[in-house]
């Protein structure tokens, strides 16, 4: 099974840090958003979008390599401020209304040096934390659970 895994991590590297503990748990291929030009979607099995959550949702490059994807089954994540998974909704409706199968969503806390946040070091310091990592890995693991469940049926 091959998966990719495209990020768009463009503040701290936050997400990024999910990503690669992720393909400690499973191989996968992980690219930067910005090198998605390259990339032929078809030759995956699986493909997951992470990044960065700016002003309220994923930045545009995630959601213009979002429109990208046809006929593959896709899974999403996101690090921020709060670390809400409701944030992951907007990219998440944008693939289901292309018709794309979203297996699932995972969100965590990254640290965040926005605006005045920065004065102080930023918010969530240390996160993405080893407890953060291990739940990305748990929630990649359940993915490939999901997906080798229904290419069985
Ligand atoms: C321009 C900008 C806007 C942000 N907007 C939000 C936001 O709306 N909600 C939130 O919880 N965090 C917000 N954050 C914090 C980031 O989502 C957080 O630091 C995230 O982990 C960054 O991921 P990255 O390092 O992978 O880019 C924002 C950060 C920046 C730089």
């Amino acid at each position: 099974m091959k998966i990719l895994v495209v990020v768009d991590s463009h503040h701290q590297g936050n997400t990024m840090k999910v990503a690669e503990a992720m393909a400690e748990a499973v191989p996968m291929t992980v690219v930067r958003a910005e090198e998605t030009p390259q990339l032929n979607f078809g030759d995956y099995d699986l493909i997951g979008l992470g990044g960065g959550i700016y002003y309220g949702k994923h930045g545009a490059a995630i959601s213009e390599t979002a429109n990208t994807i046809h006929d593959r089954p896709v899974f999403v994540f996101s690090t921020s401020g709060t670390g809400a998974e409701k944030y992951n909704e907007p990219l998440v409706s944008a693939l289901k209304k292309n018709g794309i199968d979203v297996l699932g969503s995972f969100a965590c806390k990254g640290l965040d040096k926005f605006f005045i946040f920065k004065l102080a070091g930023g918010i969530n310091k240390g996160h993405p934390d080893e407890r953060d990592l291990e739940n990305g890995k748990r929630f990649i693991l359940d993915i490939i659970e999901k997906y080798n469940k229904k290419e069985e049926k």
